[in-house]
């Protein structure tokens, strides 16, 4: 009998979790804890139960589902199934989904493993409550406890709120790692959420570096004043300070850092009505970076862009570093092994990096960590246009259940 994923049945998991949090203009928000999350977390645990694994949730949140001996190192497979607000259905669930997958098949084929494996769907890696990977941090002992005890989501809620009625707490997800199993390895599958693999036809991307990443909560601080009466060269105005350091930053970015990346995702203007001038501008500023030294270097003239365009304009500029990561080398013995059956399936790949940030930079910490990549259309992610071709799915997941294999029979 050929060990394969049953393509057919992964593709309706995946349709069926897309419905839990799907919106009208076809994206989906699934953020952590929220109504959609909690709906979805409880599909899974039934598909676990479903599956005949062995089920249970850590103390962040994080849900497992295990084949195999109780005790030992694990072979752990694994992503996330919380989304961006307005997100697609492919980013993260491709990875958990064709873990419990993969599980199943070994199950039903009755393949004797000499080590337990499990499928892990990680709690807020997107970073919705307080910086990514909540799941993964609080599972690998790696969390910054002053974050998880006082700190706010970009949306401005504390995570003790966000936490209310789900049965889990600050102290549960700051102990969590204490009963974390010891891991061997770490696979996870995910769409590429660019278009390197898509421009190259190749339908396998072994990701060898994660970029690391700064995220700064940021304020520009000027003088409210009225629209009408104030005489433009008399403003203080914060949005323009924002403004003119949006443009100067990323023009600095593009010409200075060839890999580095900056993105300000979220604005808030206060008082935040037409006829006031904003006293004050709120944004967040993510900087990325591929090697630690230039990660450093934009972290440092970005923020004195903004020091300078502060004081050239009358205003002052405050931030906060509410979340970092460092670029992550994955293991080169798994990508080793992944090149091996992916050559013995038959299936071309290439090496890439990925300036998406994902939960196996944060496995790195504790084990070997590998990161399997398959396109997705045009490249893009994070929206509901998220789209993949889904025999590169079948690929993807085929590729992941060999690897289990060679790593737990
Ligand atoms: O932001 C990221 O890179 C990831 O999608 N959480
Ligand atoms: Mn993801
Ligand atoms: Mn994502």
């Amino acid at each position: 009998m050929q060990t394969a994923i049953n393509l057919e049945r992964l593709r309706q998991d995946i349709e069926e979790l897309a419905r839990i949090g799907s919106e009208p203009g076809g994206g989906v928000s699934r953020p952590s804890f929220s109504p959609a999350d909690l709906e979805a977390r409880a599909w899974f645990k039934k598909k676990l139960t479903e599956a005949g694994l062995q089920v249970r949730q850590d103390g962040a949140g994080n849900i497992f589902g295990r084949l195999g001996e109780k005790e030992g190192p694990v072979i752990l497979v694994g992503s996330h199934l919380d989304t961006v607000i307005h997100g697609g259905k492919f980013d993260g669930t491709c990875g958990v989904l064709s873990g419990l997958e993969s599980l199943r098949v070994i199950q039903e084929q009755a393949i004797k493993l000499k080590k337990p494996v499990e499928v892990v769907a990680f709690t807020d890696e997107e970073g919705n409550l307080v910086g990514d990977f909540l799941g993964s941090r609080a599972f690998c002992g790696c969390l910054n406890e002053t974050e998880i005890k006082q700190g706010q989501s970009q949306f401005g809620q504390p995570l003790k709120k966000v936490l209310e009625g789900t049965g889990i707490g600050v102290d549960s997800i700051l102990t969590a790692h204490k009963e974390a199993p010891q891991v061997e390895a770490y696979l996870e599958l995910h769409i590429e959420q660019g278009e390197t693999l898509e421009l190259e036809e190749i339908p396998i991307g072994l990701v060898t570096t994660i970029a690391g990443k700064r995220l700064y909560y940021g304020s520009f601080l000027g003088q409210p004043n009225h629209a009408g009466t104030t005489p433009m060269e008399l403003r203080r105005d914060a949005f323009l300070g924002l403004a003119d350091f949006s443009l100067r930053a990323s023009r600095l970015v593009i010409s200075e850092y060839e890999e580095g990346r900056i993105t300000i995702g979220r604005v808030e203007l206060r008082p935040g009505t037409f006829s006031i001038i904003p006293g004050q501008a709120d944004f967040t500023l993510d900087l990325r970076g591929f090697r630690r030294e230039e990660l450093a270097a934009i972290e440092k003239s970005v923020l004195a862009v903004a020091a300078e365009t502060a004081a050239a304009r009358g205003l002052s500029f405050h931030h906060k570093l509410v979340d970092a990561t460092e670029p992550t080398d994955m293991s080169s013995r798994l990508i080793s092994l992944l090149e091996r059956e992916a050559q013995e399936l038959g299936y071309r790949w290439m090496k890439l990096t990925s300036g998406a940030g994902h939960d196996a930079q944060i496995l790195a910490t504790v084990t070997e960590a590998s990161l399997i990549f398959i396109p997705c259309l045009e490249g893009v992610s994070h929206s509901p246009q998220e789209a993949i071709r889904w025999e590169d799915l079948e690929k993807g997941a085929n590729l992941l259940l060999k690897a289990l294999l060679r790593l737990a029979t």
